[in-house]
């Protein structure tokens, strides 16, 4: 399987977005569009990357009931995009339907479904007091895996210091897509659960999304390569 580093493109606007992608020259990086961008410029600037070559990963994050799931689900289905994401804490019924809204009426299905289990900004103590779930992060984190996984997804969105234990529980198929990277001593920000993209890939993460550490860097060309020879070891 095709390990790769996705950049979170954060950015408000498609002049931003664009400016930014053109500072990339050789290989073409696997660009993930999240809600910011996706509601300020809608399904254009997912046609608009796609176009120039890069692959999509589209974090909208859904969750809902799952008949509004599914058919939101089909219409991003039309977009074509690599990959996209539910919140597991959706339940598997939300997510089976997610899994038929993108399927398409001839049975094929292009694009890969994750489920986000917890958040990496969450913490154990936040999840305890805000959400009063009692359970021990870790184990939660699993079992959301596994409901994905029964659910029939490709894999879920956890912090790298999860993916070994979703891997030994979920197979070394099911996907995991590991934001909160950051580079050896550079400022964690609002991230909690954090490695390095060397350590991630030694934990067996299959994709690590970064952001900030690209987008904000002087260089994120330079920034980028670092994460790629870092993590794919190239
Ligand atoms: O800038 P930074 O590297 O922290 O960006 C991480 C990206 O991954 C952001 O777009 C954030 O929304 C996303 N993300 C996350 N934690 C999750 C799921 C997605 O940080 N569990």
């Amino acid at each position: 399987m095709a390990k790769d580093v996705i950049i979170a493109c954060d950015f408000e606007s498609a002049e931003e977005t664009f400016k930014f992608l053109d500072n990339f020259t050789g290989r073409k990086p696997y660009v993930k569009i999240g809600m910011e961008l996706y509601y300020a410029e809608g399904p254009a600037i997912v046609k608009e990357i796609k176009k120039r070559g890069h692959k999509i990963f589209l974090d909208l994050k859904l969750h809902d009931i799952p008949t509004t799931v599914k058919k939101a689900m089909a219409v991003l289905s039309k977009l074509d995009v690599d990959m996209t994401n539910v919140h597991a804490a959706g339940t598997v019924p939300m997510m089976e339907a997610a899994i038929e809204g993108l399927t398409k009426p001839d049975g094929t299905r292009n694009t890969m479904l994750i489920a986000v289990t917890q958040l990496t900004s969450t913490t154990e103590e936040v999840m305890q007091e805000d959400l009063l779930i009692e359970k021990p992060l870790p184990e939660v984190v699993m079992h959301y895996a596994a409901n994905a996984k029964k659910a029939g997804l490709d894999g879920v969105v956890c912090s790298p210091l999860e993916a070994g234990v979703v891997h030994d529980k979920c197979g070394a198929e099911f996907l995991t897509v590991t934001p909160g990277v950051r580079f050896a001593g550079a400022d964690a920000q609002d991230q909690k659960r954090i490695t390095t993209p060397e350590d991630a890939r030694l934990r067996g993460s299959d994709y690590i999304v970064v952001g900030r550490p690209i987008t904000k860097a002087e260089d994120p060309q330079a920034a980028y390569e670092r994460c790629i020879k870092e993590f794919l070891g190239e």
